[in-house]
């Protein structure tokens, strides 16, 4: 008996940083996938085996009940990826009131490196979750809300503030505009091509330090970080109505508006600076830095589908990775149960 999980990882188009303060936001699925096979085992032992999260195959052995390692092997690389996994397992079973703590066997397959601001450790979360339900007879798609939830309560504790943001749009998928406060992610209808290029450079510092760099400069100038939150708010609001009426020129328009407000929060660094002007100047209708910033991920949006490909290209140029040229419509899927 094993659950498989397919959960794919997302890109931020609009509102990182201010969904912190309780700003919407609008994230999208992209077609890079995290695979998460949970296997239940006889002792209380959990086996953590990654392929791809980092650049080795990485595996570690631990005792559930005190977390001792057993036998290891790259504990630093794993180190990160084993915290979000024991957490989702315990607060898994804790929703399901499951009184013993099993033991399991985890393997977690990334077509992604973690830490570039593409939703990695929210879709490691949504995949424990989704199998540990799935394990316990419950059919996680069936409780996709309680799914999310328990997801972002799990990135919530390991990094000790987390928005809803990415544990929701990978856990429903599609193009979603999320409402921190009350939980909500409602989705953007959007038919035909969203021509957006994803790429991503090295990122020097974690989400966490980034976050708690903005919040440090918020506490130093109240008032103009204030409204420069209430402005990304604003591009949001502005941002869905322009998806509704596909208007892409607009779209690109408050990308770039977008990417001038992180920049004065302080988390644009200069080869973002460098590759969002390059994919401005050959085409692309906006670009912006994407996630927590100092380096990482970002986005741009082309003309065309056609165009998208050709930014693409100019990205690897740019020693920069491409990742995505397309969105993904679908959350995550149990693709064996
Ligand atoms: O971890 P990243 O790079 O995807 O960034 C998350 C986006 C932030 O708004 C900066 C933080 C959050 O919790 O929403």
């Amino acid at each position: 008996m094993k659950a498989i999980v397919r959960v794919p990882t997302k890109i931020t188009v609009f509102g990182e940083h201010a969904v912190v303060y309780g700003k919407p936001a609008i994230a999208v699925t992209i077609p890079r996938f995290i695979l998460v096979t949970l296997t239940p085992r006889n002792d209380s032992k959990i086996e953590v085996h990654t392929h791809g999260v980092s650049a080795r195959l990485s595996s570690i052995v631990l005792e559930r009940d005190s977390n001792n390692v057993i036998s290891q092997a790259e504990p630093a690389d794993l180190q990160r990826i084993v915290n979000y996994i024991i957490t989702a397992l315990n607060l898994c079973e804790d929703l399901l009131k499951e009184e013993k703590k099993h033991g399991y066997n985890v393997e977690v397959r990334s077509e992604l490196p973690p830490s570039i601001g593409l939703g990695t450790s929210a879709a490691v979360s949504v995949g424990v979750v989704a199998a540990c339900f799935a394990l316990h007879g419950e059919d996680p798609l069936k409780r996709r809300g309680d799914v999310a939830m328990t997801a972002w309560r799990t990135e919530y504790k390991v990094q000790g503030a987390a928005s809803p943001m990415d544990t929701f749009t990978v856990t429903f998928g599609g193009l979603r505009y999320i409402e921190p406060k009350n939980f909500n992610a409602q989705e953007i209808v959007y038919r035909g091509d969203l021509p957006l290029v994803v790429g991503y450079t090295p990122r020097h510092g974690t989400t966490a330090e980034l976050v708690a760099k903005v919040r440090s400069l918020r506490s130093r100038a109240p008032l103009i970080l204030n409204k420069i939150m209430d402005l990304i708010g604003e591009v949001v609001e502005e941002a869905r109505r322009t998806l509704e009426k596909r208007d892409l020129e607009e779209l690109g328009l408050l990308m770039n508006v977008n990417h001038g407000l992180l920049s004065s929060l302080g988390v644009v660094n200069e080869v973002h600076d460098r590759i969002v002007h390059v994919l401005r100047r050959a085409g692309a209708l906006g670009a912006k830095t994407s996630g927590a910033g100092g380096g990482g991920a970002f986005v741009a949006l082309a003309s065309s589908s056609e165009d998208s490909d050709r930014l693409a290209k100019l990205i690897t140029g740019l020693e920069a990775v491409p990742v995505a040229t397309q969105i993904w419509r679908r959350g995550f899927e149990v693709l064996e149960y």
